[in-house]
């Protein structure tokens, strides 16, 4: 018995350190928000010479970032007496928000109602359901309609009793969820060593908080918006705040935007620059992470990883630079590992023979 005891307390596993601090819920699954590790991506590092560090925010129990901001915007609410027992959480929004919102509804015993642009994918309508979500999809016009998402969303919880509004653009408990956890978590991981910032921007709550945090710790940390085709910010901070230009699309989900939102507006002063990455480059980087890395992420988080690249050349040699990995591929793999859909968006012929030939797989 005892030498099959010193036997079993022997085994190691060369890349593998038990940490003794990870943390354990004794309250369901919302202790398990956040936490997430900080990966070097080791080729991209090397090939550049400062080290290039993602946060696994795929590790989410929702799978995404927006985990965070979900648990913060209820626990908020609660504090605050505007959400009470058996009350119901309404939220107008394409996807990673409502799936972190429905996750911990259900947690909390709350109701979560979703309104959505009807041109969503079905997958991810049906998901929310399955998550135990009243889904509204709607027709998209623009936000200064009013029947816009974001604004049936508003009326809907204004017109119910015991309803909250989690507006996840305009509150600014978005970007404070931020402050309190992923711009603390990346600080401690890098031992206050963080030179760069670099990420994209849907609500604006990732990149605004985890600015603010940083560079109340280090006001030297430069921080910079990486942007998709077809959303404004890039313009606004090239123009210092003159122009909201935008031009194009993105195959790019859950980041983008037309306007400046609170979030965003609340740190645009700290932003240092911000690069404007076409899809073409965004999508040989989702599939170079996977042959390089072993990383298998969505689009928002390829196009962070260029971002990093971009902040890394404006740095000295051996700085961090820290990005996010917002959400695995698994939702979008039907589009991004299609090739008729990478034909269609004129994407195919770009990537190199090699990557596309292994990845580009799908009907
Ligand atoms: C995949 C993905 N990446 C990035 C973001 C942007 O995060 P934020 O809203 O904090 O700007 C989102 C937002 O929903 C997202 O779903």
């Amino acid at each position: 018995m005892s030498r099959l005891f010193s036997t079993t307390r022997s085994i190691k596993i060369a890349s593998y350190t038990l940490n003794k601090n990870s943390i354990k819920s004794d309250n369901g699954i919302l202790q398990s928000v956040g936490n997430t590790p900080l990966i070097k991506l080791n080729k991209l590092s090397e090939e550049i010479g400062r080290n290039i560090y993602g946060k696994a925010e795929w590790m989410n129990p929702g799978g995404s970032v927006k985990d965070r901001a979900a648990l913060f915007f209820i626990e908020k609410a609660e504090e605050r007496g505007l959400i009470k027992s058996g009350g119901t959480i309404v939220e107008g929004t394409a996807g990673n928000t409502g799936i972190g919102l429905a996750h911990i509804c259900r947690s909390k015993g709350y109701k979560c109602v979703i309104y959505m642009p009807n041109t969503q994918s079905p997958a991810k309508m049906e998901t929310l359901r399955l998550l135990g979500a009243e889904v509204h999809p709607v027709p998209v016009v623009p936000f200064d309609n009013e029947n816009n998402f974001n604004h049936l969303a508003r009326k809907h919880a204004e017109n119910m009793e015991n309803a909250y509004w989690t507006n996840q653009f305009d509150n600014l408990d978005n970007k404070d969820a931020h402050i309190a956890s992923t711009g603390p978590e990346i600080y401690n991981q890098l031992s206050g060593k963080v030179d760069g910032f670099v990420c994209s921007s849907g609500s604006g709550g990732t990149w605004s908080g985890i600015t603010e945090y940083l560079k109340s710790q280090n006001a030297n940390t430069k921080s910079f918006i990486v942007e998709p085709p077809g959303s404004c910010l890039y313009s606004y901070v090239k123009t210092k705040g003159k122009s909201l230009d935008k031009e194009g699309g993105s195959f790019t989900e859950g980041i983008g935007q037309g306007r400046v939102t609170g979030n965003v507006a609340a740190n645009i002063k700290l932003c240092d620059d911000s690069f404007l990455i076409p899809d073409q480059e965004t999508i040989i980087m989702l599939y170079r992470l996977i042959e390089e890395e072993g990383i298998f992420v969505g689009g928002t988080a390829a196009l962070n990883v260029i971002g990093a690249i971009e902040a890394a050349k404006l740095l000295p040699e051996g700085s961090n630079i820290v990005t996010i990995l917002a959400d695995s591929a698994h939702k979008y793999s039907n589009k991004i590992f299609s090739k008729k859909f990478l034909m269609d968006k004129g994407l195919f012929e770009g990537i190199p023979v090699e990557l596309r030939e292994k990845y580009a797989i799908l009907e």
